[in-house]
């Protein structure tokens, strides 16, 4: 069975001693989720507090984004290197949000996949179109060609400890979510394009679905057969949502 997982991403909110607490909060609460993975996708200065909230749970961290270069002088960049130390076992990469306010493309992505990788971080990637995409008809393509220009290049024992969101750019943080239907219809084809390469080992794969994800509609978007999980953004910022929306499967 594929693993479940609610993963938060937090973006750039709260400060690290509001996040330390909303984490010890997580962790209170993370008792009452079963059989499902919670990661929390926090900013790079929260690192250190989440990681001490969170020890001894079964709570993971993740980062929401690495540098494309191991060291150097590239002034104000973190590298994965100084992730993983915290207890990171994950990095989201290729958020919508990088790719549109710094110019991320799949060239540098693909050297952000091979730095998370060399650091022991299994990579959150994420994959989405904009609305005028899908209004042209166009989403599948966009989102196959991300996949093909990035996860193509991993090698199979990569592609093991790879998750993928799905994240319609015109549902993050807009009220809007894409309708259960929608979300398998899509889900399934990503699985369908990732098992074009990487075959059966496809199936295993957890594909999470992000975009005004929430308490109200979590439980019949997760009810999709090839919806395994949700990248949760605002309502990641409480944790009794964010425990709901995880006890919603
Ligand atoms: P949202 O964000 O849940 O606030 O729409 C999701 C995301 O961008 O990961």
């Amino acid at each position: 069975m594929r693993q479940k997982i609610v993963a938060g991403n937090w973006k750039m909110n709260t400060t690290p001693a509001e996040g330390e607490a909303l984490a010890k909060a997580v962790v209170a609460a993370s008792s009452e989720v079963k059989g499902v993975t919670l990661i929390l996708g926090v900013p790079f200065t929260h690192l250190c507090p989440v990681s001490k909230a969170i020890a001894g749970s079964d709570v993971k961290l993740s980062a929401q984004d690495c540098s494309a270069h191991d060291k150097g002088a590239y002034t104000g960049e973190v590298a994965a290197s100084m992730i993983a130390p915290f207890g990171a076992g994950y990095v989201i990469l290729g958020h919508s949000e990088r790719r549109e306010y710094h110019g991320e493309d799949s060239a540098i992505l693909n050297e952000k996949m091979k730095q998370a990788y060399a650091n022991g971080l299994a990579p959150i990637y994420c994959v989405g179109e904009k609305l005028e995409e899908r209004e042209a008809g166009k989403h599948f393509d966009v989102v196959t060609k991300q996949i093909e220009e990035v996860v193509f290049n991993l090698s199979d024992e990569q592609f093991d400890k790879l998750v993928v969101a799905y994240e319609p750019v015109w549902a993050i943080g807009t009220g809007k979510t894409a309708t259960a239907d929608q979300a398998q219809e899509i889900h399934a084809h990503i699985r369908k394009v990732l098992a074009s390469k990487f075959g059966a080992k496809a199936e295993n794969t957890p594909i999470l679905y992000g975009g005004s994800c929430k308490p109200s509609n979590a439980a019949e978007i997760f009810s999709k057969a090839d919806v395994d999980g949700g990248l949760i953004g605002g309502a990641a910022l409480k944790a009794e949502d964010f425990i709901a929306i995880a006890k919603a499967f």
